[in-house]
């Protein structure tokens, strides 16, 4: 039956051109990419295709007669104590606290005193970052088939409803199909290959120990007669890794594996092959020693685990038990992706089109005119990027989980903190995704250990715990020294953000015991630190607390009351109020401590920094200084009343009015240094904050025609044949269209009136359309329909055992329902 329609492409093939038309088996509602070629091998960051479960992820190019799969493992990275045991998170040493707090000292003197605020260097506070090191790559899998001639009817694509990537293509006369996927219950990837015929011919598997360049070359070993065991290391010295794939077959099949030896070493690269299977299945597992668990100073930061061979061993045989069939597999592996993706579903009332292969749905796409399906279909896949590559024992870093190389641009950080990780959860609470405890553990388990040092030796600050710009998973936490740096190293901020994050899962779920036993305590031990850090104002003199010194990330002036910095500790301060009843603390002094200095400080309502040196033609990448615009509320729903100080009584419209030029002047993201997707991203989610529908779209669908590759990767910088795969953009993506279509920003108060604005910034192009199962903060759940540009319907329903609040619901400006919140109720509103 499957391959009924591929016949009857091959009649026409053999007649006329082919006709076009997606795969047979291809989502009829339009999810899923696919090409009717393989990706070429040197195009990995634009053409191949990913899947993954966080733990361990893959790309793939979808080869016929051999498939070439890259293979990553999340925790495989060079650097950090596995190459230098005296490795210390980049920081100074405890000896120097003393002359790190006379340099603090004399810095900031320096600062207020300066007759324009800020000064040239902070090089003395920053610090080599030693054995930094990059996520890296774990090598490829090989699968080769033992077929020859002429492929024709070929298709690969990637079902976004399954999360399962397939290839189909048909030699002499049998027709193949591949295909792949990434299983988070097993923790196992696994490839699968059937054929028409009743035998597949002749398969062989090996890793390949050759193609990886700048890995040591690793041992490649039969553990048995089905499985091959690949040991290595990611650098000599570096952490060792394991890779563990072991073939399942049906039908009447012989599977041996061959221990070989690579002429002229001693190093081994053994190889399975089967022959005379119906069916085939490899499935690999992958770990290192990594330990997350071992990361404070109980462990002295080894971050150290056993050798990951034994629990390896078992999770390989947990699914490759006579019981679990592939079927079996396959169907957990599906049901669990669904159950992740379906609580919340999105319709721009596209409509699918199935017979243009995705790469020319995207060649074909233009600025302004857009494509409907192509905007739903890219906001699926940011989705379907992070529950592949945020659900591991770590959070998703600058490429999720997907790289190509053993060293990679900005090592594929876990974790430029002054945007890009922030970007990537975006969206994750109000698209109910439960993917977000990994990153709060690491931030736990890696930032909270090694930061309350730096704390105390470079701030001389003995409470809380600070970390800095460039983070990866062994605590870099110091402020990292490249050249006159402080643009990048000095961002003591970066922890302050993610407690948004930390913040909005306690205030999207309600999660009472979680917030109590991770939410607070990470709130808490980071307001620790800042509220000590901030001092007065002694170059204006205005009786304000501010920061000194900070740089406003990536720009070049080292000053003091960063408008970013000082509207997050605001934010943060807030947070600790709001969070305060439900975190079961009794340290009143702390609360009061915290609410009397956010009485004093400055509130960061400046057009990037105190000083006033903001130039109009400045068209800088970042646009921290709008934090409070999104994701923050600083900005958004600035209050008078309780933002205003001396000097300033801006109202609501002067300041957003304010943030509306400053947009402007920044340009649509293709400054020096720029044009990369996540900056055009991030315009287009504030010009949904700000109500400005055409500027919206003009933004996104801009990154769209420029940003994004035919696999839908996003790209920095633009389409060039170097272009290096950056995910901000992808998943920036789908908070910044959910931005133009439901906008509940935060408030500084539980008894603010929270307000939900529905299709603020509704382009003409999706005059109709749905959402069902958005989160709204404050334990709610929204959905909403539109037509003709018009809302139909709106339905919120509160959870149980949620703090009743006040709630209005806006359209246009005008309110069109007000009520308290109050639990397990429904609130439905017809137009
Ligand atoms: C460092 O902190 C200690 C304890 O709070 C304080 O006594 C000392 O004066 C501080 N040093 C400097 C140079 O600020
Ligand atoms: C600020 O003043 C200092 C010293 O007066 C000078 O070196 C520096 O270039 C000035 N910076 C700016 C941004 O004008
Ligand atoms: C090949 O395997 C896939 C996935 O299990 C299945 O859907 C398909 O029917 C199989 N094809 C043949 C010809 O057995
Ligand atoms: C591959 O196929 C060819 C032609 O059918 C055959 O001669 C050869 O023995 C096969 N190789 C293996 C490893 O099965
Ligand atoms: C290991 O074997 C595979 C498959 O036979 C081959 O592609 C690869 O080049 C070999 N590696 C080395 C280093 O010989
Ligand atoms: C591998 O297969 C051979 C031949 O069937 C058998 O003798 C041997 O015991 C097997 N080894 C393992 C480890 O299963
Ligand atoms: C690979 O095997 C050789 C020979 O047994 C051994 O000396 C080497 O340490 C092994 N390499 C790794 C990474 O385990
Ligand atoms: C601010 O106050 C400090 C301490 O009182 C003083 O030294 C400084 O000159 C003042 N600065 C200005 C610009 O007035
Ligand atoms: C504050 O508002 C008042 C009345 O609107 C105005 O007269 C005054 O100039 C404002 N002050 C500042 C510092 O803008
Ligand atoms: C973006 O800005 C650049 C530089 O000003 C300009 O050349 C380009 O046309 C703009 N693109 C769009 C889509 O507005
Ligand atoms: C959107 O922004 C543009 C550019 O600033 C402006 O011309 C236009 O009037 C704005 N539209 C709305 C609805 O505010």
């Amino acid at each position: 039956m499957l391959y009924g329609r591929v016949a009857r492409l091959v009649l026409l093939a053999l007649s006329t051109s082919r006709v076009i038309s997606a795969p047979p088996g291809f989502p009829a509602s339009g999810n899923g990419l696919w090409y009717t070629s393989p990706g070429d091998f040197d195009s990995w960051s634009t053409e191949w295709l990913p899947i993954g479960n966080g733990y361990v992820a893959a790309t793939l190019p979808g080869g016929t007669t051999q498939e070439t799969t890259q293979l990553n493992i999340e925790s495989l990275w060079s650097g950090g104590p596995f190459q230098d045991p005296t490795y210390n998170g980049g920081n100074m040493l405890p000896s120097q606290q003393g002359a790190m707090a006379q340099d603090m000292q004399t810095i900031r003197q320096a600062i207020f005193q300066s007759p324009n605020g800020t000064i040239d260097n902070i090089e003395e506070i920053c610090t080599d970052p030693g054995a930094y090191g990059s996520y890296s790559a774990a090598g490829y899998l090989l699968s080769t088939i033992n077929v020859t001639g002429t492929v024709s009817n070929y298709y690969r694509w990637l079902d976004l409803d399954a999360a399962v990537a397939h290839t189909l293509w048909t030699q002499g006369s049998t027709t193949f199909h591949r295909e792949s996927f990434c299983s988070h219950p097993a923790q196992a990837c696994v490839e699968h290959i059937n054929a028409s015929s009743s035998t597949l011919p002749a398969l062989t598997y090996a890793i390949s120990v050759a193609a990886q360049s700048g890995l040591p070359t690793p041992n490649v070993t039969c553990l048995d007669n089905s499985t091959l065991s690949l040991v290595g290391l990611v650098a000599v010295p570096g952490m060792e890794y394991e890779v563990l794939a072991r073939v399942r077959t049906a039908g009447n099949a012989k599977v041996v594996c061959t221990p070989s030896a690579v002429p002229g070493g001693q190093t081994l690269n053994a190889t399975l092959t089967v022959t005379g299977a119906s069916e085939a299945w490899i499935l690999w597992v992958g770990g290192t020693e990594y330990d997350i668990d071992a990361g404070d100073s109980a462990h002295g930061f080894t971050f150290r685990g056993p050798s990951p061979h034994d629990s390896l061993f078992s999770l390989l045989s947990s699914v490759t038990t006579s019981s679990t069939e592939y079927s079996a597999i396959s169907a957990a592996h599906v049901a669990d992706y669904q159950a992740l993706m379906s609580p919340f579903e999105l319709s721009l009332g596209q409509t699918p089109d199935l017979s243009t292969p995705t790469d020319q749905l995207k060649a074909a796409y233009e600025t302004n005119v857009g494509n409907t399906y192509v905007e739903w279909l890219l906001f699926n896949f940011g989705r379907y990027m992070l529950s592949g590559s945020a659900r591991g024992a770590l959070p998703a870093n600058l490429q999720g989980k997907w790289v190509q190389l053993s060293s990679n641009p900005w090592s594929a950080g876990e974790h430029d903190s002054n945007i890009n990780i922030q970007m990537n959860y975006w969206f994750a609470e109000m698209t109910n995704m439960d993917v977000v405890t990994p990153l709060f553990d690491y931030m736990e388990k890696t930032w909270a250990p090694r930061g309350a040092e730096t704390a105390q030796i470079l701030y001389n600050i003995s409470q809380g715990w600070v970390t800095h710009d460039e983070l990866q998973i062994f605590g870099h936490t110091g402020m990292k020294l490249e050249g006159n740096s402080a643009q990048w190293a000095d961002y003591p901020e970066s922890a302050v953000w993610m407690m948004i994050h930390v913040w909005d899962h306690f205030d999207y779920t309600n999660d009472v015991s979680w917030f109590r036993s991770q939410g607070w305590p990470l709130l808490k031990g980071v307001a620790q630190f800042h509220m000590q850090k901030l001092i007065p104002d002694l170059h204006f003199n205005d009786s304000t607390l501010v920061v000194n010194p900070c740089n406003s990330p990536e720009q070049i002036p080292i000053t003091l009351g960063c408008a970013h910095s000082q509207q997050l500790i605001w934010q943060l301060f807030n947070a600790i109020e709001k969070g305060f009843d439900a975190s079961g603390d009794t340290d009143q002094t702390f609360l009061q401590e915290i609410t009397s200095l956010r009485e004093q400080m400055d509130k960061g309502i400046h057009i990037e920094w105190k000083v006033d040196m903001d130039s109009p033609t400045d068209t800088h990448r970042h646009l921290s200084h709008l934090i409070g615009l999104y994701p923050g509320y600083a900005v958004a729903r600035f209050d008078p009343s309780i933002q205003g100080y001396s000097g300033h009584n801006y109202t609501r419209d002067d300041v957003l009015n304010a943030a509306e030029i400053s947009l402007i002047h920044r340009g649509n993201g293709t400054g020096p240094d720029a044009d990369a997707g996540w900056e055009k991203v991030w315009r287009a989610v504030c010009w949904a904050q700000l109500g400005n529908a055409s500027e919206f779209y003009t933004e996104l669908s801009y990154a769209i025609e420029r940003n994004y590759a035919s696999n839908l990767f996003s790209l920095y910088p633009p389409l060039g044949p170097d272009a290096i795969f950056q995910i901000d953009a992808n998943l920036g993506y789908p908070a910044a269209l959910l931005n133009a279509l439901v906008q509940a920003p935060d408030v500084a108060s539980t008894s603010t009136t929270l307000t939900i604005t529905i299709l603020p910034a509704l382009p003409t192009n999706w005059p109709s359309g749905s959402i069902t199962g958005a989160r709204i903060r404050g334990g709610m759940t929204l959905d909403l329909e539109w037509e003709a540009g018009e809302p139909k319907s709106v339905t919120i329903r509160v959870d149980q055992n949620v703090q009743a609040r006040p709630v209005q619901v806006v359209h246009r400006g005008q309110v069109v329902a007000s009520f308290s919140s109050t639990s397990s109720t429904t609130k439905s509103v017809g137009f």
